[in-house]
């Protein structure tokens, strides 16, 4: 199923000038980008994407972490693109995420991994809606997609 993820890079990403790489990474696997926005984010809403952290012990330094400094907010859209673009981060913290992840290949800290990508089609659909009026998400064509998303054949029953 086509679905749409949002995607933050966060402001250590943005300072550490790895915006440019993470986004290659995404565009040469192929997946389309919909939407973006450069912004600083208010404390209350990095609270409204991390709502199911609020009793968490590491939600408040998270909280100033994610507003003091500019992030960008993107949509992206593709079949699987939630476990793809998940898988594509790797694990939470960079210390331990897989090299050849975004993660794994440029964090090496816990709170610090440069990156959020929504888990599931319910939080993307509430997250993006956060960020995006309906109009803000471009419905366009690639025009190369016969390249990149040809299937094979269905199996024979
Ligand atoms: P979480 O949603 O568990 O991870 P992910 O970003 O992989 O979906 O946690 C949200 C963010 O909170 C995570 O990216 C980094 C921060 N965090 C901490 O600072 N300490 C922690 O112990 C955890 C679990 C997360
Ligand atoms: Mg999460």
């Amino acid at each position: 199923m086509v679905e749409r993820t949002l995607i933050i890079i966060k402001p250590d990403g943005v300072q550490r000038h790895i915006v440019g790489e993470i986004i290659g990474r995404f565009e040469k696997k192929g997946l389309k980008l919909v939407a973006a926005k450069f912004v600083q984010l208010s404390e209350k809403q990095v609270g409204q994407v991390y709502a199911v952290h609020r009793e968490k012990p590491f939600f408040k330094p998270m909280v100033k972490f994610l507003s003091s400094s500019p992030v960008l907010l993107m949509v992206w859209e593709a079949e699987g693109v939630i476990n793809m673009t998940r898988k594509m981060m790797g694990a939470t913290f960079g210390l331990y995420a897989e090299p050849g992840s975004i993660r794994g290949d440029f964090s090496c800290s816990e709170r610090y991994n440069l990156i959020h990508g929504s888990d599931s089609p319910e939080s993307a659909q509430q997250e993006i809606k956060l960020f995006f009026a309906p109009n803000e998400i471009i419905d366009y064509k690639l025009t190369n997609s016969p390249w990149l998303y040809v299937k094979s054949a269905s199996p024979k029953k």
